[in-house]
């Protein structure tokens, strides 16, 4: 990519998020590798994805599937070298596809040297790299060592270590926003060894950009400055870092995992993922993994009809409202956090999830082998996926050995491949027009092919009612508009919504059976049950 360009790419591009591990294995280890995504990439592209995120493949001990990394300079071994991920980039950039990274700013694994370092009990370099408490019997309550978290009895420092997730994850240390007087061991973020962390955060960056990958997703990106309120601090500090990028390296993607667009973006980021949906009642629901809420929810997108999407889509309006431009929501069909969409829904009902997302303002993730509609496993955790795991399976590429995964003893597998993968397969799905991954393509090129459709676009609710179906919405550029109706209900719905000024409508996609009549900018919309329709409408 050459350098001069802005991230006006992120408007019309749709991700594709890989879990590298579960790919495509080309050396028969049973993990797939780097080399395994170069040969898919045209496969990639065919789905009219554009952009990679691939998961952390650094150098790690695998307690938290890479996210616990002990050398950001190296690919880690099972993946291949670094020569392979910069064949990866030209390979990709030659099809005019982009390619992120996972960085992980927040935490290193306990293995990464500087942390080892950092447990010595003489002053060295490191000492205040990570964030230590100098108490080393630790304490229970985080509220005693200042909201933190931390683990004790771990190498010969008189301290205790904070750690940003697992306890395998010791706490980088950008400072505290607010330190509390009464423990010294709170360094301001404008401590120098915090500003070192920073820039060595930015070198780390700066390693990878200069071989040529396109931006990075950021693990975390909220969690560097700890105790600071409304995260002024953390923002500021990212803001450090874009202005690096915009200077260094523009056309760089900084894509955030914040959970608060009205946060991430005013701290620099291009993208951050919108929580709506996988959270609340929109598109998870029973028998679901929910790493972090209680309970079961109802669920919009769903054949049973219940939930509500009426407050999602408020929500998202008041975001884009607020949004400056360059600023995107991302949104994720799944990933390697959640369930897979699959789970409690027909092949036709993800069609409909698919259908949403490829038509919505936001900058849409394809989670590997959801445009398959892979299946959630129930499997034994592996590096420390937990309930996690089972959306972390292998791609089901063929009715081969393996699924055409991997060449390995099926015991040598990574995870194991879904039983039913004879019938679940990309190979199987090609053959059918209307397959699931042919509707996705169908969505994808739709959505290249009209500026309505992508990020920037305008979006208009013309009806979403609290715990009513359908949904409507107009997607517009310039005097292109496009109407989306979605009835994910196992009931048929009509409804009446107001366009003024059609002369004629013309059917991009009609699923399931949506029939539109207009008279006098009176529109009557009568869906089948699961059925969903894209309408250019000219004036
Ligand atoms: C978020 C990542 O998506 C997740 O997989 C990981 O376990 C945590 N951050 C900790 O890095």
């Amino acid at each position: 990519m050459t350098k001069k360009e802005d991230c006006k790419w992120l408007n019309s591009a749709v991700f594709y998020q890989i879990y590298p591990q579960s790919f495509n294995d080309t050396n028969g280890d049973g993990i797939g590798d780097i080399p395994g995504i170069i040969e898919k990439l045209d496969y990639i592209q065919s789905l009219g994805c554009d952009a990679i995120w691939v998961n952390p493949c650094f150098v790690s001990p695998f307690n938290d599937a890479g996210y616990d990394v002990a050398d950001y300079y190296k690919v880690a071994p099972r993946y291949g070298t670094n020569a392979d991920l910069k064949r990866l980039f030209k390979a990709a950039h030659k099809k005019g596809m982009r390619v992120c990274l996972d960085l992980v700013p927040g935490h290193t694994s306990i293995d990464h040297p500087h942390f080892q370092k950092s447990c010595q009990p003489g002053k060295n370099e490191f000492t205040n790299r990570y964030v230590w408490v100098d108490n080393p019997w630790g304490w229970d309550d985080p509220d005693s060592a200042g909201g933190v978290k931390t683990v004790h009895g771990y190498g010969n420092r008189h301290g205790a270590y904070v750690t940003n997730f697992f306890w395998s994850q010791p706490a980088i240390n950008y400072g505290f926003a607010k330190p509390d007087p009464n423990m010294p061991w709170q360094l301001p973020a404008t401590h120098p060894d915090c500003r070192a962390t920073a820039e060595e955060m930015k070198n780390i960056m700066r390693f990878w950009l200069d071989m040529g990958v396109d931006g990075f997703r950021v693990d975390m990106a909220f969690s560097l400055i700890k105790n600071d309120p409304g995260k002024r601090a953390t923002i500021a500090l990212w803001k450090s870092v874009r202005k690096m990028m915009d200077k260094e390296y523009p056309g760089a993607a900084l894509i955030a995992e914040w959970f608060k667009p009205s946060e991430a973006i005013p701290a620099g980021f291009h993208v951050d993922f919108f929580r709506m949906g996988h959270d609340d009642n929109m598109l998870r629901g029973e028998k679901e993994v929910r790493l972090d809420l209680p309970g079961d929810a109802p669920c919009y997108f769903r054949k049973k009809g219940q939930g509500d999407i009426s407050g999602a889509m408020a929500e998202l309006t008041g975001y884009l409202r607020k949004m400056k431009p360059g600023g995107y929501v991302g949104f994720f069909t799944g990933n390697h956090d959640v369930s897979r969409i699959s789970v409690g829904r027909s092949q036709k009902e993800v069609e409909l999830v698919f259908a949403f997302i490829l038509t919505m303002p936001w900058v849409p993730f394809v989670y590997y082998g959801d445009e398959i509609a892979m299946r959630y496993q129930d499997i034994p955790s592996k590096e420390g996926g937990y309930g996690r795991t089972g959306s972390r399976t292998p791609m089901q590429w063929s009715d081969g050995k393996n699924a055409g995964f991997s060449s390995a003893r099926a015991d040598k597998l990574y995870l194991p491949v879904d039983a039913k993968y004879k019938k679940l397969n990309v190979e199987h799905q090609e053959k059918n027009p209307r397959s699931l991954l042919n509707r996705v393509r169908q969505l994808t090129a739709l959505r290249k092919e009209f500026p309505a459709l992508q990020a920037d676009g305008k979006f208009d609710i013309l009806y979403s009612k609290p715990n009513k179906y359908p949904l409507i919405y107009m997607r517009s550029s310039g005097k292109q508009k496009i109407l989306v109706a979605i009835n994910p209900s196992g009931k048929s719905t009509k409804t009446i919504v107001q366009i003024p000024g059609v002369e004629s409508i013309e059917n991009l996609i009609n699923a399931g059976s949506v029939e539109l009549k207009h008279n006098n900018g009176n529109f009557s919309i009568e869906m089948d049950r699961v059925s969903y329709g894209v309408f250019e409408l000219k004036g």
